[in-house]
Parts: C-alpha cells; sequence; structure tokens
C-alpha cells in the first residue's frame, strides 16, 4: 500500500525564493489553488487571489496569511463564467500591479449539468478555456513587461478521452457532461502549447499540467455512487497539498526556465494525447476561440 501511495506521490521539493514576485491564482479559495497560494506566499510572493466568492476568498486570504508568515495577500473578484468581470479584473490588475510573474489558470468546473456563461458559452469549455484565455490576453501585456515570468494552466489527464468539437463547441447539439470536460482540459493544453509559440523570445514560458487525481470539491457533481467511489479510492488519490505540487513545479523550478509549451504531471515532463499535439487543431481552436470572444490575438 505504502509503495502503491508513493507511486502517485512527487518527492519534488524547491527551497526557490519568490521575493519580488507578484502571482495571481484563479479559484484559489480552495483545492488545488489554496495550496498554491500558501505555497507561493511562504516562499515571499505577493499572491492575488481571482475567486468568484468573496466570502470564501476573504476567509482563505486570512488562513494563507497564517500558515504562510506572510501578509502580501489579497483577494479580487473574477467570475470566469463572465466575460465582464474577468475584464474589470484585468483591468484593475494592469492598472494597479506594477509586475505580474505567475499566472496560474487554475479554476475549474468539472461535469456540472448543462449550463451557460454570462456570455452564451457551455459551462465547462466557458469557465475552464475561454474564460482563462481572455484573462491570460487581457494580462499579457504587464505579464511580458515582467519578464521573466510563467503561465501555468491548470489541466487534466481527463484531456486524454476529449477531443474539440469544433463545429458544436458550446454542445449545443448534444451534451455529454464527462466529454464537455475532456474537451475543455484538451483545449487548456492546445492554448498552453500554442501560446508558447506566440511567446517565444519574450521570456514569458508556459506549463500545462495534470494535477493528479485529488480530494476536492470539484467533485461536487458527479453522482452518489460515483462520490462513493472517490472516498473508497482516497487511500489512491492525493490531498490538496500533494495535488498542488505540480502546479508549484511549472511555477518555480529553475530548470523548466528554458521550457515552455509542455505538459507535466507528478513534477516531471508528462505524455499527453495526441490531440495535445496536434498544432493544426490547436491553432483552430486559438482562431474559434477568438472569434468567440470578440477579440484580435495573432
Ligand atoms: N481534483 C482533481 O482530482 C483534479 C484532477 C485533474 C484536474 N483538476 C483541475 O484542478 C483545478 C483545480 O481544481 P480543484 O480540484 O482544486 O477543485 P475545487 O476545489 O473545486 O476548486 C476549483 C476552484 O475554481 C473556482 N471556480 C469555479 N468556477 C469559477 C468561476 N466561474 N470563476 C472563478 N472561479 C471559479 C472555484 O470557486 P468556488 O469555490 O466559488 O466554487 C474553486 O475556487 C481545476 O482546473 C481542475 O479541473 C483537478
Amino acid at each position: 500500500m505504502q509503495g502503491l501511495r508513493k507511486l502517485f506521490r512527487p518527492s519534488w521539493s524547491s527551497a526557490v525564493k519568490l521575493d519580488d514576485t507578484t502571482a495571481v491564482i484563479t479559484g484559489a479559495n480552495t483545492g488545488i489553488g489554496k495550496e498554491t497560494a500558501i505555497d507561493l506566499s511562504k516562499r515571499g510572493a505577493k499572491v492575488i487571489l481571482a475567486c468568484r466568492d468573496m466570502e470564501k476568498a476573504q476567509a482563505a486570504v486570512k488562513e494563507i496569511i497564517e500558515s504562510s508568515g506572510n501578509d502580501n495577500v489579497c483577494c479580487m473578484k473574477l467570475d470566469l463564467s463572465d466575460s465582464k468581470s474577468i475584464r474589470e479584473f484585468a483591468e484593475a490588475i494592469n492598472k494597479n500591479e506594477p509586475k505580474l510573474n505567475l499566472l496560474i489558470n487554475n479554476a475549474g468546473v468539472m461535469v456540472c449539468p448543462y449550463g451557460k456563461t454570462a456570455d452564451g458559452f457551455e459551462m465547462q469549455i466557458g469557465v475552464n478555456h475561454l474564460g482563462h484565455f481572455l484573462l491570460t490576453y487581457l494580462l499579457i501585456d504587464l505579464i511580458k513587461r515582467s519578464a521573466p515570468a510563467r503561465i501555468v494552466t491548470v489541466s487534466s489527464m481527463a484531456h486524454s478521452w476529449g477531443s474539440i468539437n469544433l463545429e458544436d463547441i458550446n454542445s449545443e447539439k448534444s451534451y455529454n457532461k464527462n466529454k464537455a470536460y475532456a474537451q475543455s482540459k484538451l483545449a487548456n493544453i492546445l492554448f498552453t502549447r500554442s501560446l508558447a509559440k506566440r511567446l517565444e523570445g519574450t521570456g514569458v514560458t508556459t506549463y500545462s499540467l495534470h494535477p493528479g487525481v485529488v480530494q476536492t470539491d470539484l467533485w461536487r457533481h458527479l453522482s452518489s455512487p460515483e462520490q462513493f467511489f472517490i472516498k473508497i479510492a482516497k487511500p489512491f488519490t492525493k490531498n490538496s497539498v500533494q495535488g498542488a505540487q505540480t502546479t508549484i513545479y511549472c511555477a518555480v523550478e529553475p530548470s523548466l526556465e528554458k521550457e515552455s509549451g509542455g505538459y507535466y504531471s507528478d513534477c516531471a515532463p508528462a505524455n499527453c494525447s495526441a490531440a495535445g499535439k496536434d498544432d493544426e487543431l490547436a491553432q483552430k481552436l486559438w482562431e474559434l476561440s477568438c472569434q468567440m470572444l470578440s477579440i484580435t490575438w495573432e
């Protein structure tokens, strides 16, 4: 049992300090995002929690300050299911922050019932991919000016059973909640790959990752039998601290400084699906995302 558990647990650690570094982490009031925030603030970074629920966010800020001893932690409202909220958030960051060295695109929803964002996008592709796509677009000039900088996007191994339905990305003709989640997580990987190419030579590098199977609130939309199964599988899964390690690795590991666009798992480079390496598909998704968001991003 111990050996099996170890298989799923990364042993990576690093003493890298992050003084003079500013980080934005989406969905950092709980789960993997909160543990990432605790770690980065312990390293000395200024950490901004970008969250949709300000009450939960304030409670998380308090907890992070207490456990890290760093009081340079704050929260700001960001609802990734509403482009107006994303634009307001980015405007405030661009106005008030002199630099942004780490953008952690962590927030996510999984297998929710069919729903749409304020802009009419299916909820999972809307929040997990399009919301982060727009956020990154709006912050990219500040991030470039802050180089060296990193953009880390939390994907999932679930991407491997996904495909991008370019004809019906909003699943309007038929909705399968698992496929829609997988599609959004594949989109995270393709976005990271395309973004790396566009950022070549800027000192800004990009990473996507699978955090492991982690006991968090993410499972809230699963059926009761599915939730029961996840509970009995607990000894083989990760807790939030363990689940945050690959994100932290991508954000701080010095040897990754020259790497960009790759996919990671268990604090090491990992293999993503063939679709995750399909540059033609990545380009089509990029163009479709720009069109849906009414932005121009060459
Ligand atoms: N847990 C796993 O086993 C696992 C496996 C593979 C990948 N992942 C990925 O890991 C990431 C973090 O998930 P987690 O496991 O830590 O789940 P979690 O505990 O449910 O955290 C998800 C975070 O995203 C936030 N969020 C959801 N919708 C949002 C929106 N519209 N605007 C802004 N924030 C929003 C949530 O806010 P509220 O608290 O307000 O809901 C929460 O803070 C996700 O991208 C997920 O896909 C997780």
